[in-house]
């Protein structure tokens, strides 16, 4: 700790230069330890979260959640944190509490270079239309926490069964919402697709078409696939690609579970998907957790996933506004 005090002018030139820092070595044993370190990098941290991932706050500490409760099978791909909210986190913390027996790395990537190596076809349509970022929540009462369409009930993301509440809530955080009947509720948020990093001025891919695009899920599971060869990873690449192709069929664009369309409410063809990834994947920096490593993210400049794992696994995370 009193090496990051001494150190903290060159930590900040780094963390901005880079995007990410990674702690590795030093003596942080503890959730608590964690959150030390994330306030003495940035003191602004919080507990709000309008995101996906089920999450658990962690005993003895005041901002630190497990990173997700998704089961380890289940690919995260590429994102910056809740980049279709009013304000997404600044900075975001990882902690290797509990090491993976098994995979369960979380890479990263250089959303600056992302949107660089974009086709410009396909970057000059984002940039122009927008998007809309859709989510599809089912009656809180019928549905399962572990729907792994919907992955939360929408009382869990806004703390509350009052839909008064939800409504209030989500006029503050300039989200549009529509109740469909039986408590059925649709979100959408309209957002550029990128952001002028608040820093730097540089542009940066920021938005969830990777994580909530229905095509996206097969391309992430091939990557995944070629990466790890395992029996699991090419049942789960023949599954999701089926069970996409299925949904489509019946679903359209606006009523998925989750999807992103352009911003005029055409949809995001699948093809451009299967660009987004690849451009993706050859910038991803994939590296295995150690035992009380702790990565400091710059989240306006670099994105974050999980790949699936094995076993024992317990990542922590904190966010700062
Ligand atoms: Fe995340």
């Amino acid at each position: 700790m009193s090496w990051m005090k001494s150190n903290k002018a060159e930590l900040e030139k780094k963390f901005f230069q880079h995007g990410a820092i990674l702690f590795r070595g030093f003596d942080i044993d503890t959730p608590k330890a964690f959150e030390d370190v994330a306030l003495q990098v940035d003191n602004r941290l919080k507990n709000d979260y309008y995101g996906t991932s089920p999450r658990n706050i962690v005993k003895d500490t005041t901002y630190v959640y497990t990173a997700s409760e998704l089961p380890g099978y289940y690919p995260i791909p590429q994102h910056c944190e809740m980049t279709y909210v009013k304000h997404p986190p600044i900075s975001i913390f990882f902690y290797c509490h509990v090491e993976p027996d098994y995979g369960g790395e979380s890479p990263l990537c250089n959303f600056r270079k992302v949107y660089a190596d974009l086709n410009p076809k396909i970057r000059e349509e984002f940039d122009t239309k927008g998007i809309i970022t859709v989510r599809n929540y089912s009656n809180p009462k019928k549905s399962s926490r572990l729907n792994l369409f919907q992955l939360k009930k929408w009382n869990e993301i806004f703390l509350t069964d009052n839909k008064a509440e939800v409504e209030k809530q989500c006029r503050e955080q300039e989200i549009e919402f529509e109740w469909l009947g039986d408590d059925n509720l649709r979100l959408l948020h309209r957002t550029p697709a990128t952001i002028k990093h608040p820093l730097t001025g540089e542009t940066v891919w920021f938005n969830h078409s990777q994580v909530f695009h229905p095509a996206s899920a097969p391309v992430e599971y091939k990557f995944i696939h070629a990466h790890q060869q395992r029996t699991k990873t090419l049942f789960w690449k023949l599954f999701i690609s089926a069970m996409v192709k299925i949904k489509s069929l019946h679903t359209a664009p606006i009523d998925q579970s989750m999807n992103v369309l352009f911003g005029d409410g055409s949809p995001v063809p699948d093809s451009y998907m299967q660009h987004i990834e690849e451009v993706i994947w050859k910038n991803l920096v994939i590296i295995p957790w150690k035992k009380n490593d702790v990565i400091a993210l710059d989240n306006f400049s670099t994105s974050h996933g999980r790949l699936p794992y094995e076993g024992k696994r317990q990542i922590l995370v904190c966010w700062s506004a």
